[in-house]
């Protein structure tokens, strides 16, 4: 059997202290609001798979489609023998970077959360690609950026699609982009893929779609807490909701409570107070203009070496480097 190299940075003790320190603070502030890294456990990252096969979602296939066209040029310009890639997930789109740099002798690494998600994924890659090295990680690239040790030889790749870029708000999104500049050389390239600015009607339903897979998503939230700190969440107490914050030009998800109620978190020893109709904000979604965003990357010291975009799906994917 082919393998992998796996390390694991988020071991339980790492996860449950991130874990309880983002959830007691987050449900005892005005908004309540939480951290988007705790949907994605084995159960979380498949409805994520879901979630990117649904019409309402163009986001995942305008990337796919942006990759398909580009990856060859990517490579081109690139020349790069590792891939790192931010918040792998299943892998899917990577792959297409994977055949255009050349699978035979490349190094690649995907950081995610999920050890689901990773193993299934790299499983499949060393199978698919008998000469790639495999390195997955498992990390919370949230919190702390420490890429991998590579061997020095050519230029690395980190790519950082989905536009997950979006989950962080600002300031701590021009923070994180400064850490990316400050850990890599002046021979590698950052990828990152961004969901650009669209109507209101279409930005909230790609966050609410008529099947109800990402209403379904959000409460899994719930779930994962009244596993994971023994609380008592009632999901059918909440409904999903997807709303358009222009000021701050994001989407936020958001569980609803349908009536006043007091949820018990017993291994925080906390009882939440919930009053009929209030709004806990569970995820953050930044939508970028093309501008915009590498007015912010310049700023964080990355300069665009190129941008494709596809202006009728709006979405961007923008290579960069230390500038
Ligand atoms: N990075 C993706 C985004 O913000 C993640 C995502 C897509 C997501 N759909 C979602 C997260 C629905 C939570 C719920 O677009």
């Amino acid at each position: 059997m082919r393998t992998y190299e796996y390390t694991n940075t988020l071991d339980a003790e790492h996860y449950a202290r991130a874990l309880r320190a983002d959830i007691s603070d987050g449900l005892t502030r005005t908004p309540k609001s939480t951290a988007p890294t705790w949907f994605y456990d084995a159960r979380g990252s498949e409805l994520f798979e879901e979630i990117t096969q649904l019409r309402e979602y163009p986001v995942w296939r305008a990337e796919l489609g942006l990759l398909q066209r580009h990856a060859q040029d990517i490579a081109l310009r690139t020349g790069a023998r590792s891939l790192i890639e931010l918040g792998s997930g299943s892998s899917t789109k990577s792959k297409l970077i994977i055949e255009a740099l050349g699978p035979s002798g490349l190094h690649y690494v995907p950081v995610d959360v999920s050890a689901d998600a990773l193993h299934q994924a790299s499983s499949q890659l060393v199978q698919d690609y008998p000469g790639i090295r495999l390195h997955a990680l498992r990390a919370d690239f949230t919190a702390s950026l420490v890429l991998p040790t590579l061997p020095e030889d050519g230029p690395r790749l980190i790519a950082f699609l989905g536009s997950t870029l979006g989950n962080f708000q600002r300031p701590a999104r021009g923070t994180f982009l400064r850490g990316l500049r400050d850990s890599i050389r002046p021979e590698d390239f950052l990828l990152i893929g961004a969901d650009l600015v669209k109507t209101e009607e279409e930005m909230t339903a790609a966050y609410d779609d008529a099947q109800g897979v990402t209403a379904e998503f959000d409460k899994h939230l719930l779930h994962v807490l009244n596993r994971e700190l023994d609380a008592d969440f009632a999901p059918d107490a909440f409904d999903h909701v997807s709303v358009w914050n222009g000021t701050e030009c994001h989407i936020e998800m958001r569980l609803r409570s349908r009536v006043e109620q007091r949820v018990k978190i017993r291994a925080l020893g906390l009882d939440v107070p919930f009053g009929r109709g209030e709004e806990w904000i569970t995820e953050r979604s930044a939508k970028f203009t093309a501008d915009g965003l590498q007015a912010e990357m310049a700023d964080a010291g990355l300069c665009t070496t190129q941008l494709w975009a596809d202006p009728h799906a709006g979405f961007a994917m923008i290579l960069a480097n230390a500038c």
